[in-house]
């Protein structure tokens, strides 16, 4: 049933109006378990979700809306390989990339064996180019999915990194970047991996092209050492002249995809070992959310709180703060993730929707974001829900800056809630402001694993209550249409048809 046509969705709009008056430091007083009974652990995380705008009867009431709304029978027809992904057809098996080799009997049997023997053939390749002293630059070419992924967990993983391998990251079609990566290369030691799940976007081709170019004019002759594929159009890869290609398949979406083949510039950097760890850390969350009791099921409980938030409360965005400077990329990982999946305004048979669906995601790392937009987070006119992201072990030894570091990120959280009075007005705070807070033991492959698939399954569980399919993005393809007329356009500075908003900038830009 849709979502807002259950009696859970009634119950919550008059909870809501209820909730008007709700306040965190009386809902603390009221209730000493809150802390304990709105915080748990999950396979590599920890999750404090005390410090938002919902209380037990909130939870019961969002539990509720998962039952009438099919969540549990949605979650388990994707772990049964049905394809979920109406619009192309195609299954939702991300999930099974982490899935330990031999452990599924019946249809799935056969594609978790393909699964494996790409695994153990990109992975034996990561090695052989670890080994391989004559490569000193990785170059990843791809973009979206195909970069943000690998990009994120590199950097996120560096301190695992194998020292002497330089991994790079082109992504837009502006040249400028690409230029600049190459200004450093030598053809003979670098690597160019082209991550492409259809091998045909534009950005990724136009780049892909000038550096092969780039390769040919400094005298390099063996492309067919230079250039990896990784894609799922192994027809388009070998047309570009590449002989080395790592498959994947269409059952793995371009933002889901860092499990798979395009996971090779990670597998590079931290070795074979290091991402069946990240794998095994996934997989640790996917058993979970498939087996943990709504109640106690970290991505359910996130995935509530943020329909909650978006429907009955009225919060538009959410904001990231990651408290390691590590996991920088990571807001904008998530926010493709989240957008990308749940930025939709029909549901899965094309009818438009009465109610919002994705937040808008933003967010720098902590503590950078405190001197700059955090003033907006405490005193600014819209409440915006901040998750935290902390580590509790380092891996410096600098112990005072990361004492430092937790400090400010627990103070923050504190400070969102409970607030300043002060009767001069500007420096008056009025608390009561949402956050989740998330920590990790220690940033590993395995913790890593546990996090992102954690924010997956989260965005799977809001996509499945809003009754949208997560899996597709049509919203991407207009603007690549219209690209190519415009570019034509540039060329011959046709502008006839075109409005006069348009018609204006081509002529500037000619
Ligand atoms: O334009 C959006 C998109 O299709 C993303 O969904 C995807 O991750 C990205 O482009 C890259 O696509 P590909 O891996 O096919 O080059």
């Amino acid at each position: 049933m849709r979502c807002d046509q259950t009696p859970a969705w009634q119950a919550l709009q008059a909870h809501a109006t209820a909730f008007q008056g709700f306040d965190l430091r009386e809902a603390f007083a009221r209730d000493p378990a809150r802390a304990a009974s709105l915080s748990q652990e999950a396979p590599g995380v920890f999750a404090d979700l005390s410090k938002n705008h919902t209380d037990r009867a909130t939870e019961a009431l969002l539990l509720q809306l998962a039952a009438q709304t099919g969540l549990v029978q949605h979650r388990d027809a994707m772990f049964r390989g049905e394809h979920i992904n109406t619009t192309e057809d195609r299954a939702v098996m991300h999930w099974l990339l982490r899935q330990p080799a031999a452990s599924l009997s019946g249809a799935l049997a056969a594609p978790l064996k393909q699964v494996h023997a790409t695994l153990d053939a990109m992975l034996a390749y990561a090695e052989q180019v670890r080994a391989d002293g004559a490569i000193t630059d990785i170059v990843n070419i791809g973009i979206g999915g195909s970069d943000l992924g690998p990009q994120m967990a590199v950097l996120a993983l560096q301190d695992f990194a194998l020292a002497g391998k330089r991994v790079h990251f082109v992504s837009n079609v502006d040249g400028h970047e690409l230029a600049a990566v190459l200004k450093g290369l030598q053809a003979g030691r670098t690597l160019f991996l082209i991550a492409s799940k259809t091998f045909t976007t534009l950005d990724t081709m136009t780049n892909a092209h000038s550096a092969r170019a780039w390769f040919e004019a400094q005298g390099g002759t063996d492309v067919a050492r230079h250039f990896v594929a990784l894609t799922s159009n192994v027809e388009a890869a070998a047309a570009f002249g590449i002989t080395t290609t790592f498959g994947f398949w269409d059952w793995v979406g371009g933002r889901y995809s860092l499990w798979s083949a395009i996971g090779l510039p990670l597998a590079i950097a931290i070795g074979a070992q290091g991402f069946r760890q990240l794998l095994a850390g996934a997989h640790a969350m996917d058993q979970h959310f498939q087996s943990a009791p709504l109640a106690q099921n970290l991505p359910v409980r996130l995935g509530l709180l943020d329909v909650w938030y978006r429907n009955f409360l009225g919060y538009t965005s959410r904001s990231l703060a990651p408290y390691h400077s590590a996991l920088r990329r990571v807001p904008a990982y998530l926010q493709q993730l989240e957008m990308e999946s749940n930025g939709k305004r029909v549901d899965r048979d094309g009818q438009a929707l009465p109610y919002g669906t994705s937040p808008v995601l933003w967010g720098e790392p902590g503590t950078n974001g405190q001197h700059a937009y955090f003033q907006m987070l405490h005193q600014g006119s819209d409440v915006v829900p901040l998750e935290f992201i902390a580590v509790k072990k380092p891996t410096h030894t600098l112990a005072e800056h990361h004492e430092l570091l937790l400090a400010n990120a627990i103070a923050q959280a504190q400070a969102l809630m409970l607030g300043h009075s002060d009767a001069g007005g500007h420096k008056h705070f009025t608390g009561n402001r949402p956050s989740t807070f998330l920590l990790l033991d220690e940033l590993t492959p395995t913790s890593l694993g546990a996090l992102i698939a954690l924010q997956e399954h989260r965005v799977f569980v809001s996509g499945a209550l809003w009754g949208i399919n997560s899996f597709d993005q049509w919203g991407v393809e207009l603007g690549k249409v219209l690209a190519q007329d415009i570019r034509a356009r540039i060329a011959s500075g046709d502008a006839s048809g075109l409005d006069a908003s348009s018609a204006a900038l081509l002529a500037r830009v000619r």
